[in-house]
């Protein structure tokens, strides 16, 4: 993962390749869901309690957030921080109805803005792979931590991709989305990275746990979903970048087409790992 260095040496962000619509914002949203269970475990795992102050980067629509105010109760606080001010707006629309009320969302670069006290745990989901120097950030972040607080990252890995039988387009959309994301300035393998960029951090051997969401022929829905919307929010970019033909690719119908394909063959189908890890400072 590179891009061009500026005049103080540092790598400037690659723009946000999954951008910030509606409906990006719903798809994180479905997403979340599914994927809400790995999350907890790793807060849970990691020692998330009641009346922890935690910081979580990269916060989107707030979803890990609002999960560890759950866990950190009213005598705790949770800040969430993302860049993008659509994110930001989407997060605090959601506060009113949110219990506990100890949780706020700011706008910016985590490691630029003041927080006043430090905080008790430092979390993040599919926010790593984002950064153009991950282990840099960290590095930054951890300043603002306690000694002995906790370092958790949810991350996300294309790694174990396949389909057995095949289903070629299980496959293409698989390896459409790499290139997309990868071109784009992302990390696929972001998952796989997280112990040598906590190392390059100068944190600890993170405890590491992977997680593969896979289907098996018709009861593939959830999987299929998944990677129908994520091709649906990439398709501008691949069309953009002559990966497929415009038109070629049927968002609205992909999710029904990819089902019956795999359901046909019977077929094994996965695409991400998420792999939770976790330390102490
Ligand atoms: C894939 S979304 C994940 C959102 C949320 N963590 C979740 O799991 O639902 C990644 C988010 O990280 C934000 N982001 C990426 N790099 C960031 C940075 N350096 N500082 C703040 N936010 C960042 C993006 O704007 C985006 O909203």
């Amino acid at each position: 993962m590179s891009s061009p260095a500026q005049p103080n040496g540092e790598s400037a962000p690659a723009a946000y390749v999954l951008g910030h619509s509606d409906r990006e914002l719903r798809r994180l949203a479905a997403q979340a869901v599914l994927i809400e269970p790995i999350t907890r475990g790793l807060l849970l795992d990691a020692g998330l309690a009641p009346g922890m102050r935690v910081l979580d980067i990269g916060t989107g629509r707030g979803d890990v957030a609002f999960l560890a105010s759950e866990l950190v109760g009213e005598t705790g606080a949770v800040v969430g921080v993302d860049r993008a001010p659509e994110a930001v707006a989407a997060a605090r629309s959601r506060l009113e109805t949110h219990v506990p009320h100890n949780v706020s969302f700011e706008e910016g670069d985590p490691s630029e803005l003041e927080y006043g006290e430090p905080f008790d745990a430092l979390i993040g989901r599919y926010v790593l792979q984002f950064q153009p120097d991950p282990a840099v950030l960290l590095r930054r972040l951890a300043a603002l931590l306690r000694p002995g607080a906790i370092v958790a990252f949810h991350e996300i890995d294309w790694s174990n991709r396949r389909s057995v039988p095949p289903v070629e387009l299980w496959d293409r959309l698989c390896a459409l989305v790499v290139e997309t994301v990868a071109a784009g300035g992302a990390e696929t393998q972001s998952g796989s990275k997280v112990p040598s960029v906590f190392a390059a951090a100068g944190l600890p051997a993170p405890t590491i746990r992977m997680t593969t969401v896979v289907g098996a022929g018709a009861n593939s829905r959830d999987v299929v979903g998944r990677l129908a919307a994520i091709v649906r929010t990439l398709l501008p970019s691949m069309e953009e970048r002559g990966l497929v033909a415009p038109g070629e690719i049927d968002a609205d119908a992909l999710e029904d087409v990819l089902l019956q394909e795999i359901a046909a063959t019977s077929s094994f189908v996965a695409s991400t790992s998420d792999l939770t890890a976790w330390c102490r400072v």
